[in-house]
């Protein structure tokens, strides 16, 4: 059940704003068809965040979590958004200076809409990569797109 990709990181158990447990849902994910157990479920409301993804050709739904929870290790994850495919970026966005507070990101797979004040559920089910700082946003761009085609393989759209 575990493919490659989860080897890399488990996040702490139950790790999830919303007090639910991972374990209660079972997803189904595009390889063979089979039930995949999400690493890890978030949910919170859609806050601002400084629009650059939108610049980046990328948008993103941002989720703030509240004090005391717990996010999952920093980290780009394949899962779902609101039930959509997503990439989900977790951490401090260190292509962009030092300090910043933690931050969930995630993208939805062909939606355009506009989320704030939503409150979304994210479910992680494949790490794909570390968080990493790139020399510039044409490097950054390039790895995002190679993200969402390894969403688009990884994960089938509801
Ligand atoms: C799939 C995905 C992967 C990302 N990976 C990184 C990364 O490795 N390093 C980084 O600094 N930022 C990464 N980001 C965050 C972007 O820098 C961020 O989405 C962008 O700056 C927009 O921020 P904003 O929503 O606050 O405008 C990633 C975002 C997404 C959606």
């Amino acid at each position: 059940m575990s493919g490659p990709s989860r080897a890399a990181g488990r996040p702490a158990g139950g790790a999830a704003t919303g007090g639910r447990a991972a374990g209660e849902h079972a997803l189904r994910g595009a390889v063979g068809g089979e039930a995949i157990e999400p690493l890890a479920v978030v949910r919170g409301v859609v806050v601002p965040g400084d629009r650059r993804g939108r610049l980046l050709g990328f948008p993103t739904a941002n989720l703030r979590p509240g004090p005391g929870a717990q996010l999952p290790p920093f980290g780009v994850y394949a899962g779902t958004a609101g039930g959509r495919p997503a990439a989900v970026s977790i951490g401090v966005r260190p292509t962009y200076g030092s300090g910043l507070e933690p931050l969930l990101e995630a993208h939805l797979l062909d939606f355009e809409g506009d989320l704030y004040g939503v409150e979304l559920e994210v479910v992680l089910l494949h790490r794909l990569r570390p968080e990493l700082a790139f020399a510039g946003e044409a490097e950054l761009i390039a790895q995002i797109a190679a993200d969402v085609a390894e969403v688009r393989r990884l994960v089938s759209p509801g």
